[in-house]
């Protein structure tokens, strides 16, 4: 009781109270953020994380431009409900490259975060263009137009530029070769070098995406959606207790 009256003062005390959860507060706040100072890193590091190729970083600014994160998350949290559904939860560094990150903050359709592989090309192409014809009760909205939009990846080296400033390793490499990496990766069976794209980005999928001649705004988004939550391999991935 008496401890309660005492507490009554900083209670019935604007000032005092003010003062007072001032004073909480820059505790917390400093046993919360001075230890992010002394840690190496507070991404985990994991093999097989690679930037995004020429084609895929297209894809992604034209999942940007749709708004697909309104109705989708990319982030995978660590409950079994979702580990369940949609496969290991995301780590931090998935998204390391990813500039803004896709996490999302609603789902209308489910997460993405692991889409990659999940679905043929042929299945994304036609789930794209008409999403009822393959999920009768979907709400997607049509996306077919991006088939007869072309594009020729003239800014993608920029783009690329424009990510190894915000700390992307992109080499020299890789920027003078992104216009070329660009039609490669969507025209495997063409003149262009595809032994030295999968150099540079292991594992990207290399496909006609929508079976249609030149590189379409679909073949990039679905080059992208095909690598989402492929870079890291779970069959071998160990956390690091010490995290
Ligand atoms: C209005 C909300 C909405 C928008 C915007 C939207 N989607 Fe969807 N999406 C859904 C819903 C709902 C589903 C589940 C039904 C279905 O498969 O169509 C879905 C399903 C999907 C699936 C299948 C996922 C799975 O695991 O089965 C993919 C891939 C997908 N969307 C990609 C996209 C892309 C890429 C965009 C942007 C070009 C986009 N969506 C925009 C609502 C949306």
């Amino acid at each position: 009781m008496a401890f309660l009256d005492r507490h009554k003062i900083l209670e019935t005390n604007a000032t005092l109270l003010l003062v007072g959860s001032l004073l909480v507060v820059t505790v917390g706040g400093i046993v919360e953020i001075t230890p992010l100072f002394y840690l190496q890193n507070t991404i985990e590091t994991v093999d097989g994380m690679r930037p995004y190729s020429p084609l895929e970083l297209q894809g992604r600014e034209i999942y940007l431009r749709e708004g697909c994160y309104v109705c989708h998350s990319q982030m995978i949290r660590p409950m079994r409900d979702e580990v369940e559904r949609y496969g290991h939860y995301s780590l931090a560094a998935e998204s390391m490259y990813d500039h803004p990150f896709q996490w999302g903050s609603k789902r209308t359709g489910p997460d993405l975060a692991r889409v990659g592989g999940r679905y043929s090309d042929a299945w994304h192409v036609q789930h794209l263009t008409d999403p009822r014809s393959v999920v009768p009760e979907s709400i997607m909205p049509p996306y077919a137009f991006l088939k007869d939009n072309l594009v020729d990846g003239r800014y993608i080296a920029d783009l690329m530029s424009t990510n190894r400033l915000v700390g992307v390793p992109y080499t020299d490499e890789m920027i003078a070769t992104a216009q070329a990496d660009f039609t490669t990766q969507a025209d495997p069976l063409g003149p262009g070098d595809t032994g030295a794209l999968a150099d540079r980005y292991p594992g990207a999928a290399m496909s006609n995406f929508d079976g249609a001649p030149g590189v379409s705004e679909m073949d990039a988004l679905i080059a992208y959606l095909q690598v989402l939550g492929t870079m890291v391999d779970f069959s071998t991935f160990t956390p690091d207790p010490s995290r």
